[in-house]
């Protein structure tokens, strides 16, 4: 059976440089056999954690009716994610952030009540493609300890990430031609 890889776009714009790079990863796990999809983040209801501490006794979120409940059933069911998030502001987008804190139930899951998701099957790749205006040498590393910590979470094994930096450069082109085709093979390589 075809593997699942399962992107989401954490960029409001549509066509970007991270959507791009997603783009390029999802065919790259295409060109191995994988079936895919994209979700874009900005595109849909996803309210914010509300610390309610339901999920403490339950490991299920109380928030039901916006577009959550569809993401917890595909994160269970797919062979891969592949995460993509601009830098906004040092971090993941607000809309990557908001995602990524309703699986605070994955995390008591695993973290509070020690159930493995994944027994009996290959445990899920998380893979994450970002891209910052910058050129800091250190713009990532914020953003790369929000993923590692969210692919923990919902006990994905990190799979590695593709970064763009200095997007802003207006010579852009052939940095972004490379990144384009790192992301292409580390999608390949998740399936
Ligand atoms: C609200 C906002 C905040 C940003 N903050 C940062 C930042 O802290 N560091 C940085 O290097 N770039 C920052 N940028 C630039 C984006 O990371 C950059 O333009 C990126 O290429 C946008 O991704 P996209 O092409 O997928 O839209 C910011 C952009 C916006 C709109």
């Amino acid at each position: 059976m075809a593997k699942k890889v399962l992107g989401m776009l954490g960029s409001p714009r549509r066509d970007g440089n991270s959507a791009q790079l997603l783009d390029a990863a999802l065919e790259g796990a295409r060109s191995a056999g994988a079936d895919t999809e994209r979700l874009d983040l900005a595109a849909m209801d996803l309210n914010p954690c509300l610390e309610c501490r339901a999920c403490d006794a339950a490991a299920k979120c109380s928030q039901h009716g916006d577009d959550m409940g569809g993401i917890y059933s595909k994160i269970r069911q797919v062979d891969a994610i592949v995460l993509s998030s601009p830098i906004f502001f040092m971090g993941v987008t607000a809309q990557t952030k908001a995602m990524i804190d309703r699986c605070q139930c994955f995390w008591v899951e695993k973290y509070v009540m020690g159930r493995r998701v994944y027994d009996g099957r290959d445990r899920p790749k998380g893979l994450f493609v970002s891209c910052a205006g910058s050129s800091k040498p250190t713009i990532f590393e914020p953003a790369l300890h929000v993923a590692k910590a969210f692919f923990a979470a919902i006990d994905y094994q990190y799979a590695g990430e593709v970064l763009l930096g200095h997007t802003d450069d207006p010579g852009l082109g052939p940095r972004k031609k490379v990144a384009l085709e790192q992301a292409f093979e580390a999608g390949k390589r998740l399936v």
